[in-house]
This record gives structure tokens, sequence and C-alpha cells, in this order.
């Protein structure tokens, strides 16, 4: 199999008329773990949900491919089939599903009719991956997201990027609210799927993450586009000393899409 690659190039995304991602581009390969980072209000969830297809978000220019293939032109669930997973800021809750019939459905749907996976095996993935997450084994048989705590639910979305092992996932604040120790599960979960099958991009505000999983590139996102790229050592920069040298060395003075 040749090595999963995503391509944004010249990527504007619009909402309700407003302008938020104005010329975006980033390509990551298979094995590569990219981090985009950047304050509130820089347009980092707008290029998540873009990228997912929500329906919301208006790509007014610029072209995405996924392993080579026009990925803006596929719905939504057929950009989960071609292999691209998306955490969300804001997990939803699904009553009346079990997280493990979820995910077995979910796992299931990407799979040609007739080779589904066995129940055995899934069970025995799921109890592996549970257990490296340190997910208590009654979690599989809740209804999905419902009454997790914040931190249950992020926990919960890596449980699922480790069981559909997607090519390519985008995590938009998967550390958002989490304690230390839940951060390093997060951290572990991702550290896992490290391969060259797999690429990542990482959207998060702080560094804090970033200790626990080493990015190969980070990207600073400023006025909806990459205004500052680096290796790990940026990160490590913006923890010391935050954005503000950025916007100084680079003349910006509002960072946020609004400018
Ligand atoms: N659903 C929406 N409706 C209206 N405006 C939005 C919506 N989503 C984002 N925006 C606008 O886009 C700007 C960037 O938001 P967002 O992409 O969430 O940035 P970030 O994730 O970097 O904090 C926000 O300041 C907001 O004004
Ligand atoms: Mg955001």
């Amino acid at each position: 199999m040749p090595v999963p690659n995503l391509k944004i190039e010249d990527l504007h995304v619009s909402i309700e008329d407003k302008h938020i991602v104005k010329g975006f581009n980033l390509e990551i390969n298979g094995g590569e773990i990219h981090a985009v980072m950047g304050p509130n209000g820089t347009g980092k969830s707008t290029l998540a949900s873009a990228l997912m297809g929500h329906p919301k978000y208006e790509v007014t220019q610029g072209k995405v491919t996924l392993d080579g293939k026009d990925l803006l032109d596929m719905e939504v669930d057929e950009r989960a089939r071609a292999g691209l997973f998306l955490a969300m800021q804001y997990p939803s809750e699904v009553s009346g599903v079990t997280n493990a019939d979820f995910l077995r459905t979910a796992i299931n749907a990407r799979r040609e009719e007739g080779n589904e996976i066995p129940l055995m095996k899934f069970i025995k993935q799921l109890d592996k991956r549970m257990d490296l997450l340190d997910m208590d084994q009654e979690f599989a048989q809740r209804y999905l997201n419902e009454g997790f705590s914040g931190g249950e639910k992020k926990r919960n979305e890596i449980l699922q990027l480790m069981m559909l092992q997607p090519h390519f996932a985008i995590l938009d604040e998967i550390d958002s609210g989490l304690d230390i120790d839940a951060l390093k599960f997060v951290a572990r979960g991702v550290n896992d799927m490290r391969s060259p099958d797999f690429g990542c991009l990482i959207i998060t505000h702080y560094q804090r993450l970033l200790n626990y999983i080493t990015p190969d590139k980070v990207h600073v996102m400023m006025q909806g586009r990459i205004v500052k790229s680096g290796g790990p050592e940026l990160a490590e920069k913006l923890e010391a000393h935050g954005y503000d040298w950025i916007k100084e060395e680079l003349g910006i003075e509002d960072e946020t899409v609004e400018a």
C-alpha cells in the first residue's frame, strides 16, 4: 500500500459568508504527526470541520487531496471510508447505542460486505485497547457519550481511533479539559497508532499534550493561515514565551480571523 498522503492547498473556508480560513497550505505523509497550534479565534476548528465535510462550512477556494483523491468532492461518510478520522472538540451523545455496538458497526461499515470483523477478534482488540487507555471494562456497554465526563469522552475518542485504524486523524483540542493522567493515556493511544500507514494532525491551543506526543512538525496558525512552521522546539518556545513574540516578529496586531 502506498504511504498515506493528505495535501491541503490554498484552502479558503467561509461560514455564513464570513471568511475564516484564508489560504491554508499543509502536506502530511504517513508516519508523520503534525501539530497546528494557535490562539483562540484563529480558524483552527473551522479548518478541521471543513476537512471533515461539515455542511455549514463552505470551501470557497483551494484543493484538498487524500491519497491523491479529491477529498472535497466526497460526502462525509465517503471521507471516513477513505480513511479520515476526525475527533471533534464537542463530541455528541447518542442514546440507545452502546459504545461496543457503535464501534463494531463503524468498523464493519468500513469493510466489504461479507468481510465483517469476527466478534471474538473484535472483543479481543477492544479489551486490549481499553486496557492500554486504562478504561474500565463496563465502559464498552455504556451508551455512547451519555453521561461521560469530558475526560471519558476524549479517552473514548482515542479508543475509536485505535479501533478504526484510519489512515489519517484530525484531533481538534483532544487535550482540552483533561487532567494530566487522562492526557497521558490519550497520548499513549496516539503514540500507539504511530506507523508508516498513519498520519495525524493535532490541533491544539496548548503545548502540554506535545510533551507526551512529539510532533514531527509544528505550525502556528493566525488570521486563518499558517504563519510559522518548525520542529518540536517551536512548541517548546511557545510554551515558554506564548504567542506574542510571533506576532511581533511578523508584525501581526490582531491574530484572529477578524483581522
Ligand atoms: N459556526 C459558526 N458560526 C459563526 N461563526 C463561526 C462559527 N464557527 C467559527 N466561527 C467564527 O470563526 C472564528 C474562528 O473560529 P474557530 O475556527 O473555532 O477558531 P479556533 O478553533 O482557532 O478557536 C471565530 O472567532 C468565529 O467568529
Ligand atoms: Mg477550536
